[in-house]
């Protein structure tokens, strides 16, 4: 469920035109829509609701502030990966009693920030990293709530490289160790081991993982609790897979119910952290076309919005629906399969303008012919898009609107040629 739609043969978000705002804040253009954003939080909220759960946004996912206010105000929390994404979670408004600090390689300096910013719970991959803590904690005179991330070892769910719970790789405590390590923590006056978590991987289009894993957790925490452990919290991470091409994930209550009966038998307070779900499909990218190519039998549509913009078709092959925000009155408004013969349209390869082959936002779709200055848009691309830009070929990163209503506001300005530099002017000699 999103927030844009044609009318007319004119994308919008929300009441705005997209021309309009392409015309107001040039391209790329990052486009969100509020009511999507709210729509999906409050969504996890309904599905989960018996449990009271935390919602901890998961800041990776896009961390513009005003993304993160509005969260913060619809009563999400956060979960962070770095002292930048909690400085981040901070500056949006976060409550630190409602963030949790998951990665495998926090430095000490990281977990001094958030023992002294009071967050809710550091989420700990490691042995080595457990007693890290404990002592950094231990120096400031702390304790520091843990939830032990487990890698419940379950089959292979999506993308190898953002599978997260399968064997071998580097994310948590592998479960067969989890409990050795746990019996070395008891009594450390610099921790209080609290809970147990678990991110899974993203995306997840089934919910058998989640039952899966939950279940393995319940084991783990009645264990846990026999060491002598206060477990109060259990965190099931984020993953909840989003529609890039058609209906293809299921509905957030599928997940709910895969994941409530481990509440309800642990009483545990239940952690959330969903990134994609809330912000995939709120945000689009909008670009200009500024040639036509064809070259060794292959027609290209060559615009303005490159992999530094959007990586997520270079590093996993994935799928965004790309469709032109006017398209000719020659095909659909929007196709209903984008991938199956669409009439009034040929395949074409969507490239940017950055110097490498792997640059591309999607190869041989079916496309109506373009020219220069038409627009495109690329859908699903709220999370992992703009949180994962960069300024490869020395590009500007793109700017970002939030749209609500009939009213649209700059998020974040586009970068200048001064920016590219700042950090290094100050160090010419
Ligand atoms: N919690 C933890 C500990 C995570 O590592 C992640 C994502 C999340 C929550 C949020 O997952 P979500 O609900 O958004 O699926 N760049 C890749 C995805 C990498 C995900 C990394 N961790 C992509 O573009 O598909």
């Amino acid at each position: 469920m999103d927030h844009f739609h044609y009318r007319n043969r004119v994308l919008h978000c929300e009441d705005v035109a997209i021309p309009a705002l392409a015309a107001e804040y040039g391209t790329p253009l990052f486009v969100y829509s509020q009511a999507t954003l709210l729509h999906h939080l409050s969504a996890i909220q309904a599905a989960f609701a018996e449990a009271h759960p935390v919602i901890a946004y998961s800041v990776k996912t896009n961390g513009n502030l005003s993304i993160g206010k509005l969260m913060a105000e619809h009563g999400s929390g956060f979960d962070v990966t770095s002292g930048g994404e909690l400085y981040r979670a901070l500056t949006a408004g976060g409550s630190p009693s409602k963030i949790v600090f998951a990665g495998v390689g926090k430095t000490a300096a990281e977990m001094r920030y958030a023992l002294e910013s009071g967050i809710m719970l550091f989420n700990v991959e490691s042995e080595d990293e457990l007693f890290a803590l404990g002592a950094v904690a231990q120096s400031l005179g702390k304790v520091a709530p843990v939830a032990l991330r487990v890698n419940p070892d379950l089959p292979p769910k999506t993308h190898a490289k953002t599978d997260t719970s399968v064997k071998g790789v580097k994310f948590g405590l592998d479960i067969e160790t989890v409990l050795e390590v746990s019996q070395k923590a008891v009594g450390h006056p610099g921790l209080a081991i609290a809970g147990v978590h678990m991110h899974l991987g993203s995306p997840i289009l089934s919910a058998e993982p989640y039952r899966a894993g939950s279940a393995k957790a319940v084991e783990l925490i009645r264990q846990l609790r026999s060491q002598g452990h206060n477990i109060r919290f259990l965190n099931m991470g984020g993953g909840f897979g989003i529609h890039y091409r058609r209906l293809e994930a299921p509905s957030v209550t599928v997940f709910a119910e895969a994941i409530l009966p481990a509440v309800r038998e642990t009483g545990c307070q239940l952690v959330l952290e969903p990134g994609r779900f809330i912000v995939g499909n709120a945000g689009i990218l909008v670009s200009t076309v500024l040639y036509n190519k064809e070259t060794g039998g292959k027609r290209y549509i060559i615009q303005d919005a490159a992999m530094n913009d959007l990586i997520r078709p270079t590093l996993y092959d994935a799928f965004h629906r790309i469709w032109p925000v006017q398209p000719p009155v020659s095909v659909t408004e929007q196709p209903e399969d984008y991938e199956a013969p669409i009439a009034g349209t040929v395949p074409q390869d969507v490239v940017g303008p950055v110097c490498e082959s792997g640059d591309y936002l999607a190869k041989a779709r079916n496309l109506p012919p373009l020219q220069a200055g038409d627009l495109l848009a690329t859908f699903s691309a709220g999370a992992y898009a703009m949180s994962m830009a960069s300024n490869y070929n020395a590009r500007l990163r793109a700017a970002e609107v939030l749209v609500t209503g009939s009213t649209h506001r700059l998020i974040r300005r586009r970068e200048t040629f001064a920016d590219l530099v700042a950090c290094e002017v100050g160090c010419l000699r």
